[in-house]
């Protein structure tokens, strides 16, 4: 790689997005905080003529247009931006021209302050304290709820061999059923109030995933589940148990959502080229995706928040613990959950996860 210029180091880590286009708006400069800020890589952008990428945010080319040729500066504008992946952010803009060292005009350039950066920091750690708080709360009640329900179960048992009564021994059988179901929730929310130690390892994750399908299909109707793997999808770094239990809350959603005539469930793995982590010790992890999509009824928007907060469910039998546990397991991988639905036509869930590479 050559040398950067001491400036391009300064414009690299600049808090602000910074997007220079020359006199024919064609993009000549992307910085780091501008590929955060509108979710695209440079390589996306680069030597494109500004237009043809901001689609949806025709605004910005005219802003830096008029910069350009009507020398109109503009401070501290504010709109809405669109991002391929989340929810439209609001942004300040400030541009300005930009002049060789001989005084001849090269082109415009765009301060992008992300403005909703604040909040989303907010809702972040909001969502982290009140899943805290959920966890201690849970762990509680799991464990006052855990010793009379054993007492009832074996309450029961002694109950069911003392009666001869056929007809009685139902009622038996079915108090044993239900204290059978809630000790499956009590150590559901054990598990999510004590996740414990991630045990790390290299993975194929297409095998985990067969594995999640097979358990969610194997003699159960349902709609049918496509696979579409990248083959040469490198092994990622993780939890085996805890990643399944992830696909497994994942695809099972996915399928119960999916159960319109012709719903079906499509599992797509790649690697991710337009995004990438930088660790603390400023190594680079390419990421692998996982992207878990239905033909089902959606979510709607003032459920999108919500989906991830413990108990939240729209099930009749639904413990609405799935996506809360699946959100805390992604983010202690160092990944992420991406989450885009449309009422009426879908959902797509899209997990990345490090690579081994
Ligand atoms: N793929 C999806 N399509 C539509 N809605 C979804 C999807 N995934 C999650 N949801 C919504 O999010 C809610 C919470 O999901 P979560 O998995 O946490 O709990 P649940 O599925 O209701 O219960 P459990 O997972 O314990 O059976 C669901 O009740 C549903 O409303
Ligand atoms: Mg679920």
């Amino acid at each position: 790689m050559k040398k950067a210029a001491p400036y391009e180091n300064i414009i690299e880590n600049l808090g602000e997005g910074v997007i220079c286009v020359d006199p024919s708006m064609v993009v000549t400069v992307f910085n780091q905080s501008a590929e955060k800020i509108t979710g695209l890589s440079r390589t996306q952008v680069l030597k494109k003529p500004l237009g043809e990428i901001f689609t949806r945010d025709a605004w910005l080319g005219e802003i830096l247009e008029k910069t350009l040729r009507e020398q109109k500066l503009f401070a501290d504008y504010e709109k809405n931006l669109h991002r391929k992946f989340s929810a439209p952010i609001s942004v300040g803009v400030t541009t300005s021209q930009v002049f060789d060292p001989e005084g001849n005009l090269t082109g415009a350039v765009a301060l992008v302050q992300d403005l909703s950066g604040i909040k989303s920091l907010e809702t972040e750690s909001f969502r982290k304290e009140r899943l805290a708080y959920m966890g201690t709360f849970a762990a509680n009640l799991a464990h006052e709820v855990k010793n009379p329900l054993g007492g009832i179960r074996g309450a029961a048992q002694l109950l069911s061999r003392k009666v001869k009564d056929e007809g009685l021994k139902e009622y038996t059988g079915a108090i044993i059923r239900a204290v059978d179901r809630l000790n499956a929730i009590v150590k559901e929310m054990l598990d999510f109030a004590r996740p414990g130690e991630l045990k790390r390892r290299r993975l194929n994750i297409h095998k985990v995933l067969d594995e999640v399908v097979l358990l969610l299909t194997e003699g159960q109707t349902g709609p049918p589940v496509v696979k579409e793997y990248d083959p040469s999808l490198p092994p990622v770094v993780g939890d085996e148990d805890k990643l399944a239990q992830v696909l497994l809350n994942l695809v099972k959603n996915a399928r119960e959502a999916a159960t319109k005539n012709d719903g079906e469930v499509r599992l797509l793995t790649r690697m991710v080229t337009d995004f990438h982590l930088v660790d603390e010790g400023s190594r680079e992890a390419k990421l692998a995706s996982v992207e878990i999509r239905d033909t089902g009824c959606g979510i709607p928007p003032e459920n999108l928040e919500k989906i991830f907060t413990p108990f939240f469910t729209t099930k009749p039998g639904g413990s609405g613990l799935g996506m809360a546990i699946s959100y805390r397991i992604v983010k202690e991988h160092g990944g992420f959950l991406r989450i885009d639905s449309t009422p009426g036509e879908g959902t797509k869930v899209e997990v990345l996860l490090p690579t081994a590479e």
